[in-house]
């Protein structure tokens, strides 16, 4: 995966980059990743990237002309390999709370995009809507909240695509078995000591019966599920298993209630 940050605030994404597993996905060649300040690509001397509003108001846009110059530099810079395909090397994100929303979905194919990815992270109030009317970027959300800057969501993106990619995360396994893989939660874990507190680790996960971990398991992701997220199993085709395990979850939520 490679990837560019246009950014004012270099240093909001650097840190984050340099950590963990993005650290060790970059190491491997995995991940390629930089970070550009967006004041480098101003025309003036004081490097001025934003400015008043026209009609007035408060705070400050973000200039277009640094964002226009950073994406020509950028296809100056990366040729044109994949133009003939595409239109262009680079798949323009800008993050932003109107966007199409972030999901699991999203970060695979962001993970199998063959384009530089280059997040455009906007800042003050906002930024010159020229960006969107002459370079068409896709705007992605990560939640309906609002965040001071795009830096925090362009990290998101990046680490929850990079963990997805064979090779990044230790144990494929633990990828595949996890949340929203398959629309499941996450089965609780344990591990030593057998107590903590007066707390035990379930009887089963120490009982060495593979069979039975593998259907507790199950079992357990598919509560958490109907207990936190119910939404995600409403439009699931359910095999046996799974439908015999709900079962048996229901009648204990209706036994206990
Ligand atoms: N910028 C500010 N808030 C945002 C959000 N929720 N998602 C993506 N980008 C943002």
């Amino acid at each position: 995966m490679r990837c560019e940050v246009l950014t004012l605030f270099p240093d909001m994404v650097l840190p984050v980059l340099g950590q963990s597993m993005l650290k060790r996905a970059q190491e491997k060649g995995l991940l390629e990743v930089r970070v550009r300040n967006l004041r480098d690509y101003t025309l003036d001397r004081h490097q001025v990237a934003d400015d008043a509003p026209y009609g007035g108001g408060a705070g400050m846009v973000m200039k277009a002309e640094p964002i226009f110059r950073a994406i020509d530099a950028l296809r100056q810079e990366y040729g044109g390999a994949l133009r003939q395909e595409h239109g262009d090397d680079l798949r323009l994100l800008l993050p932003s709370p109107q966007g199409r929303p972030f999901t699991q979905a999203v970060a695979e194919e962001l993970r199998d995009e063959r384009r530089r990815l280059v997040f455009v992270c906007g800042h003050y109030e906002g930024i010159d809507e020229r960006v969107r009317t002459g370079l068409a970027p896709e705007e992605v959300s990560i939640g309906d909240y609002v965040l001071t800057g795009g830096e925090l969501p362009a990290l998101v993106m990046i680490d929850a695509a990079v963990r997805l990619i064979p090779g990044v995360v230790g144990d494929p396994e633990s990828v595949l078995a996890e949340s929203f893989a398959d629309s499941l939660l996450d089965f609780p874990q344990y591990t030593r000591p057998p107590e903590v507190r007066g707390l035990a680790v379930p009887e089963v996960l120490v009982s060495g019966n593979h069979e039975a971990i593998r259907r507790w398991r199950r079992k357990e992701a598919l509560r958490s599920t109907y207990l936190k997220r119910p939404d995600l199993l409403r439009d699931r085709l359910l095999s046996e298993e799974d439908r015999r395990l709900l079962d048996e979850i229901l009648n204990e939520h209706t036994n206990v209630c």
